[in-house]
Order: structure tokens, then sequence, then C-alpha cells
């Protein structure tokens, strides 16, 4: 990925304005480094079928990581989750203030769909990762969850109700970093394959976080922790434990679907999945 973080640098289109610190903001978060996952995820298809598309992909790739770094500034923000730290960094409303924290956030999200509405593909095969990265991480999706998740702090759900939670406001977004990979090397059945194996893994990524939130340390997660008590989380409703079978049974389950993967597929993603279906562990 180290080539990906370069482009992701490069591609910024800043210039000093007068703005005294809206460049700066602006690159701040997404610099800050982060793992990546989703970006990983969609190079990891498109490197499978059709390596040659790969410089290609980063434009597509780079849209996600801008659209997933928006949400992040957001969700932090005093109105949402309020933390102080993410990615090892303090956080923009932090360090500039909560305007330029929420405008940034504006641009970032806005950027990501120009960024997919210039990528070097045909109209068509633009418009359908257009589509899929708004309808997965916007208004029934991404956003959708953001808002039950505030909402309903202190107000205890089902935990089908938080399986809902975590697939919309996470899963839908990984799902689609899968789908928009087979989508950029016209594979569009294996689009919808992966979409559904995006979801399962996604609510497991949520999960995971939720278990980290209580097990990890707020410097080896770069970000608050122990910040989940009034959320509707796995494990504020289920407790460590459970939320820990629960994992382990989905991390389960995902292992064994990735047999059906094609052989190139498998050897692409079981590295980068492998780490991740047991970071809970
Ligand atoms: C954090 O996402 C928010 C969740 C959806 C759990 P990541 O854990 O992927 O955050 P970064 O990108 O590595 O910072
Ligand atoms: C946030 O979930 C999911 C997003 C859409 C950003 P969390 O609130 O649990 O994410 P962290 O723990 O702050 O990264
Ligand atoms: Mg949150
Ligand atoms: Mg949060
Ligand atoms: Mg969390």
């Amino acid at each position: 990925m180290q080539n990906f973080e370069q482009f992701l640098v490069d591609n910024l289109p800043i210039s000093k304005s007068i703005h005294p610190t809206y460049e700066d903001a602006l690159h701040d978060m997404l610099v800050a480094g982060g793992k990546r996952f989703r970006p990983a995820l969609l190079l990891g298809v498109v490197s499978s079928y059709n390596p040659l598309m790969i410089e290609g992909a980063w434009h597509a790739a780079y849209a996600i990581e801008l659209l997933h770094t928006y949400s992040l500034i957001h969700d932090d923000l005093p109105a949402m989750d309020d933390s102080p730290l993410r990615r090892g960094k303090p956080t923009l409303h932090v360090v500039y203030d909560e305007t330029t924290a929420i405008l940034v956030g504006d641009a970032l999200n806005t950027y990501s769909f120009e960024v997919l509405s210039s990528a070097p593909f045909s109209d068509y095969i633009r418009v359908k990762l257009i589509r899929e990265l708004a309808q997965n991480g916007g208004l029934n999706g991404m956003v959708l969850g953001q808002a039950i998740d505030c909402y309903f702090e202190n107000k205890p759900l089902k935990v089908e109700d938080i399986k809902t939670l975590h697939t919309n406001k996470t899963a839908k977004l990984i799902a689609a970093s899968l789908k928009m990979g087979a989508i950029i090397v016209g594979k569009e059945e294996l689009g919808e394959k992966l979409y559904d194996f995006g979801i399962k893994l996604g609510v497991l990524f949520q999960i995971q976080d939720d278990i980290l939130d209580v097990t990890q340390s707020s410097e080896e997660a770069g970000k608050l922790t122990g910040n989940d008590e009034d959320k509707n989380s796995f494990v504020t409703i289920l407790g460590l434990e459970e939320s820990i079978i629960q994992a382990n049974d989905l991390a389960d389950e995902l292992t064994q679907e990735m047999d059906s993967f094609d052989e190139s597929l498998q050897s692409n993603l079981s590295p980068l999945l492998t780490k991740y279906i047991n970071r809970h562990k």
C-alpha cells in the first residue's frame, strides 16, 4: 500500500486559500494513517482478476477512503461520539475547531464522488461505482447507521436491531468496497456474492471494534476507547464474553465461505482477511 499512500497525498487538490487552516485540516486525517482496510479489499479483488487495472482502481479505493475518513471526522464530533483522538492524532475539532471539522468532513464526502466521476473507467462503470458508494455510504447506509447509533444512546436495543445498526453504520461500506472491486473488473455476479460476504465481514468488523473498545487502551487503538458505555455496542448489550463467542462464530463462518472463492481471490484476500477476521482474539 506504499504507493497508494503517496497517491492519497498527491491527489488532494489543495492550494493555499485565504483560510489560515482549512488546507492543513483537510490533509491531516487523511494522511494520519489508519488501516486502509476498505481500499485493500477493493484492490485485492481487482488484482485477483485484472492486475493491469490496479492503478485505475486506486481512484476508486481513494474515493472509499475519502468517504470513510469523512465519516470518522464527523463520528468524533462533540455532537456524536465526542472523541479527542483518531488515528493516533488529536481530532480536527480539537486541533482546529468544530466548524472546521464539520466542513472538512463535508469536503471529503463530496470530493469522494468527484474522484469517482473522473476515474479512468467507462461512463457505465463510473456511474455504477458512484451509485454503489452513495447507496452504501449515504442515506440508507452509513449515515442511517450513525443516526440510529446516536439516537439510541442510553436506549438499549434488541440484538437483531444492533445487527441492523452495525450493518448500516459499518458493514455496507465494507461490502461496497468488495463489490466495487468486482464492478471494476466487470464481474457483476461475483459482486453480489462478495457484497453478501462483505456484510457479514463488516458486522464482524464492528463487533470486533466494540470488543476492542473495552480490551485496548486508547494508545493501542489510536482512538479513545472505553467510549461505548452509552452506546448499543455488542459488548454493552451482550457482555464481553458473549460478544467474543459471537465474533468467533462469525469468523469461522467467513473462513469457511472463503473456501468457495476463486483461487486467485483467495490468495489475494486471505492474508488480509485472516488478519482482520481474527483481530478480536
Ligand atoms: C473505524 O474504522 C470505524 C468503524 C467502522 C469501526 P477503521 O477501524 O477502519 O478505522 P481506520 O480507518 O483504521 O482509522
Ligand atoms: C463508527 O463506529 C462507525 C462510522 C461510521 C464512523 P464507532 O463510533 O464505533 O467507531 P470508532 O470506534 O469511533 O472508530
Ligand atoms: Mg460512533
Ligand atoms: Mg466513535
Ligand atoms: Mg467503536
